[in-house]
């Protein structure tokens, strides 16, 4: 009797057994520890408490009379999983004449535990608070799983994105490789998870790979690990990602971001689902389902030789597409009150209503960020705003007031004369990265950050924008405007 649960007190239990002097004994040991008891005789008047009281678990008997034990807990258990979750309830199985297969036939049944008669009274009550404590727990790890599937869940009703679920509903259950495409910030991630969520190997392991994060030289290690001492720092084995992967979803994210040296050892992983650690000379299989994603053209890099083609090939079995926002503006309202109500909820704000000229104004613009952008917009939002969200809070360039230190800071900018004595031990490149950055930073601010008429304003594509924000190291806030 080592790990005795904590009491429930209080915690309504259920007493199925045919013999009354059993129930009554039960009755007294349990409500000694504290809970409510509640007593069937058969079947029928098990049926009829369940129906009118919650139970937190059922002490069960297995000879009933005319009726078998069995029987009812096999009933319980297939409603159990009807209700996925919280209608599980422990079951406890009694027997008087314990036979092995009834033992063994409870516990195929999914029984929480079996005792024999005659009952020991501080067994009943360590099993019984075992059981309430499994249930607890099961309680909550269903209600954390459900928080956090709620994070991942792809939101909207607009055809385009009913048309996504549907592809994701045929596509996940299979095994094929899925490639997700689609402007940054719109979902593609949700994409990927939706379609491990949906497959068989859903109680497997979703390891996200950054592909552009990664440094050339460690991708290989990163993805097929290294054996002890392969190179200068290797000072343990590591296991790879596609090895943490194995029976569950690796998810290659910007994969067009991939260097082509890494692209060839990942193509001899999903040719023959072999890899080796480097430094190692084994060959080690993985079984996973790949779903890679990326925001760039693949098939334009192919053509400019920028990403190898048989990968290509390989990958893109199915394609999905994760439309822009701008293609399902009708989504905004449903979006925006929900990233708001999210952000409300973090912060321990009342939920701020959203007035109907924000939510038009929101529902105009065209969202070059896309959902990550409405994300960031509704945060905002909600920390600017008072109780009500009024056009007031918006920034300038989706409505808003103009801010006059926003705008002199764009108009009365003074034009400095490039100081080139400060470049004189600079290569070119570091001379024109620096003034480029400088220029561009410029821009943002005169722009509020939007990407479009920064872009616009530049001369260059947004996509371009991006790309020279990524590689100059240029984010926002950095100088402490919002
Ligand atoms: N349909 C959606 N419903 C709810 N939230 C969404 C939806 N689409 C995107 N988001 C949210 O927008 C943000 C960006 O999503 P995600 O990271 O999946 O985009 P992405 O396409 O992978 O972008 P990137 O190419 O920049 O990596 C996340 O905070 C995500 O939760
Ligand atoms: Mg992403």
């Amino acid at each position: 009797m080592t790990d005795l649960a904590p009491p429930v007190p209080g915690a309504p239990v259920l007493i199925v057994d045919d013999e009354k002097n059993i129930r009554r004994t039960l009755r007294m040991v349990l409500e000694s520890d504290g809970h409510v008891v509640h007593e069937a005789g058969s079947i029928a008047e098990a049926d009829a408490v369940l129906a009118q009281h919650p139970i937190d678990l059922v002490l069960l008997d297995v000879k009933l009379g005319d009726d078998n034990g069995l029987d009812f807990l096999r009933a319980l258990r297939s409603k159990a999983e009807d209700a996925r979750g919280d209608a599980d309830i422990p079951v406890v199985m009694i027997s008087g004449h314990a036979t092995v297969d009834d033992a063994v036939a409870a516990t195929k049944l999914g029984a929480f535990d079996f005792m024999e008669k005659p009952l020991d009274r501080n067994r009943v009550v360590v099993t019984v608070r075992n059981g309430l404590e499994r249930r607890r727990m099961w309680r909550e790890v269903n209600s954390l799983r459900r928080a956090v599937d709620a994070r991942w869940e792809l939101l909207g009703n607009t055809p385009v994105m009913n048309d996504l679920r549907r592809q994701i509903a045929k596509v996940a259950p299979t095994r094929s490789r899925v490639l997700v495409t689609g402007e940054s910030g719109t979902g593609k991630e949700l994409i990927a998870r939706a379609i491990h969520r949906n497959s068989a190997v859903a109680a497997g392991a979703f390891v996200k790979v950054n592909c552009a994060a990664i440094p050339p030289e460690l991708i290989e290690s990163e993805l097929f690990g290294h054996e002890r001492g392969a190179f200068t720092g290797a000072v343990a084995k590591k296991r790879g990602l596609f090895e943490v992967a194995d029976g569950g979803t690796i998810f290659l994210d910007e994969i067009g971001d991939m260097a082509l040296s890494a692209q060839a050892k990942v193509l001899r992983v999903l040719q023959t689902g072999e890899f080796t650690r480097v430094g190692g000379e084994k060959s080690l299989r993985t079984d996973c389902r790949v779903v890679a994603a990326t925001n760039r053209e693949l098939e334009q890099m192919v053509q400019q030789g920028t990403f190898r083609e048989d990968l290509f090939f390989r990958l893109n079995v199915v394609p999905i597409h994760s439309p822009s926002l701008r293609e399902r503006l009708d989504d905004v309202p449903l979006l925006a009150e929900s990233f708001v109500h999210e952000c409300c909820d973090e912060n321990g704000f009342a939920k701020k209503p959203v007035d109907d000229e924000v939510m038009a104004r929101l529902k105009t613009y065209d969202w070059p960020g896309n959902v990550r952008e409405l994300r960031n917009v509704a945060e905002r939002l909600v920390i600017m705003s008072d109780e009500v969200i009024r056009e007031r809070d918006l920034p300038p360039y989706l409505g808003g007031p103009r801010s006059s230190t926003a705008a002199s800071r764009a108009s009365t900018a003074p034009v400095t004369a490039i100081d080139l004595g400060r470049y004189a031990n600079k290569s070119l490149r570091e001379f024109r990265e620096e003034v480029e950055s400088e220029f561009i930073r410029l821009k943002l601010a005169e722009y509020e950050w939007n990407i479009s008429r920064t872009a616009q304003a530049l001369g260059i594509e947004r996509t371009n924008l991006h790309k020279k924000l990524r590689a100059l190291g240029i984010h926002r806030g950095e100088d402490g405007t919002p």
